[in-house]
C-alpha cells in the first residue's frame, strides 16, 4: 500500500469513536503521527471519559503507528491551543487538522432549550473556529519565517446543514456555517500554502443510530448486506486523500461521501432572476407572481430522504 502521510503530523478531534477513530487509524497506517483528540463525552457532550481516546491510541501503536491522546474541549478556546500544541510538542509540527468532533441534541425549534442551542454551535462552529484558527497561526507565522508549509484542513460538515433536516435546527445551522467557514478560511490561507476542505459523511455511528428509532432501523438494515455501505471505514480514505501533499490545489470545496459513493457540493448560487422593465423598485403586489415564477423554474431541491433512499438501493443491489 502508497503511504500517502509518510512524515506528516495529524490532529484529528473527537478522534475516541465513530468516523474520527477510523480517520486516526487510516492516518496511521498512511504514516502520519496522529494526535488523537476525544474527551469521552457522550452523545449530547455530557462527561468525560479519557479511555475513550486512550483505546485509539493503543490500538495505533499495536499497529506500529505513532499517535497521542489529548482529552481537551474544541470549544474551549485554551483548550484547543493545546489540542494542536500537543502536536507542536510531542511531533514538532503540525501538517493537517481535522476539525470532526460532534454531538447532537436534537429538538424542534419550539422545544428548543437556550442550552441545546448554544452547545451545538458551540462544539461544531466554534469548536471547528478554534482548532482552525490556533493552527492557522502556527502555519502563517511558519510561512512568515520562511519555512515551506503545506497544511491541510478537512472539516466536517453534514446534509442536515446543506440541506436542511427536521429537529436538526441548531445541529445544521453550526454545520451550515462549517461550510461556510470552509470556503472562506481556504481563500484566507491560500497564500500560506494551506487548503481548507470539508467533508458531509453518512455513516453508521452513534450519532446515526441513537438519533431516532426509524433512522436507527434503516441504519442496521444494510449492516448485514454483503457490501456495507454505512461502514464509518467508507470516509477515511477521502480525507487521507484531503490531507495529503497529492491533493494540492484542491481548496475550498465540500464532498459528500457514503460507502463507495462521492458527491462534490455546490453551495449557495443564484437560480433563477428577474428584472424589472422600468428603472423602477419592486412593489409589493406585483412580487406574488414574480416569486411564484422564479420558485418553479428553479430546479428541484435535494432532500435528505433522497440521499438515504440512494444509499439503500446500493447496498441491496
Ligand atoms: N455519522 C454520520 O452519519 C454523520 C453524518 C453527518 C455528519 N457527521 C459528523 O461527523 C463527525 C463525527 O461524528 P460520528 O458520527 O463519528 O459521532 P461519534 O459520536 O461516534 O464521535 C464523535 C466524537 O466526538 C467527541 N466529542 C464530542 N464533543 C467534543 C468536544 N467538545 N471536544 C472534542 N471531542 C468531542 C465525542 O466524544 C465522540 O467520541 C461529527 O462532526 C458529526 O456531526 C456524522
Amino acid at each position: 500500500m502508497a503511504k500517502l502521510l509518510e512524515g506528516k503530523v495529524a490532529v484529528i478531534t473527537g478522534a475516541g469513536r465513530g468516523i474520527g477513530r477510523e480517520e486516526a487509524i487510516a492516518f496511521a497506517l498512511h504514516g502520519a503521527k496522529v494526535v488523537v483528540n476525544d474527551p469521552g463525552v457522550s452523545y449530547s457532550g455530557e462527561g468525560k471519559e479519557t479511555k475513550v481516546a486512550d483505546e485509539v491510541v493503543e490500538e495505533i501503536r499495536k499497529l506500529g503507528g505513532e499517535a497521542v491522546a489529548n482529552y481537551d474541549f474544541v470549544d474551549d478556546f485554551e483548550g484547543a491551543r493545546r489540542i494542536i500544541q500537543t502536536a507542536i510538542d510531542k511531533f514538532g509540527k503540525i501538517d493537517i487538522l481535522v476539525n470532526n468532533a460532534g454531538i447532537l441534541r436534537d429538538k424542534m425549534i419550539f422545544n428548543m432549550t437556550e442550552e441545546d442551542w448554544d452547545k451545538v454551535i458551540s462544539v461544531h462552529l466554534k469548536g471547528t473556529f478554534n482548532c482552525t484558527h490556533h493552527a492557522c497561526v502556527w502555519w502563517r507565522n511558519q510561512a512568515k519565517a520562511g519555512k515551506p508549509v503545506s497544511g491541510r484542513i478537512i472539516n466536517t460538515t453534514s446534509d442536515a446543514g446543506l440541506l436542511g433536516n427536521i429537529g436538526q435546527s441548531n445541529y445544521g445551522a453550526a454545520k451550515a456555517g462549517i461550510a461556510a467557514f470552509t470556503i472562506i478560511v481556504a481563500e484566507e490561507m491560500a497564500k500560506y500554502g494551506v487548503t481548507v476542505n470539508a467533508i458531509a459523511p453518512v455513516a453508521r455511528t452513534r450519532l446515526t443510530t441513537d438519533a431516532t428509532p426509524q433512522l436507527a432501523a434503516i441504519f442496521e438494515s444494510v449492516a448485514n448486506a454483503p457490501f456495507d455501505v454505512l461502514n464509518p471505514k467508507s470516509i477515511a480514505p477521502l480525507v487521507v486523500y484531503l490531507a495529503s501533499d497529492k491533493s494540492a490545489g484542491i481548496t475550498g470545496q465540500v464532498f459528500r461521501i457514503v460507502g463507495n459513493m462521492i458527491w462534490l457540493m455546490g453551495g449557495w448560487r443564484s437560480v433563477s432572476k428577474r428584472k424589472k422593465d422600468k428603472k423602477e423598485y419592486w412593489n409589493p403586489e406585483e412580487l406574488d407572481s414574480v416569486v411564484r415564477a422564479m420558485i418553479s423554474e428553479a430546479p428541484p431541491k435535494e432532500s435528505m430522504m433522497e440521499i438515504m433512499q440512494d444509499v439503500l438501493k446500493e447496498a441491496q443491489s
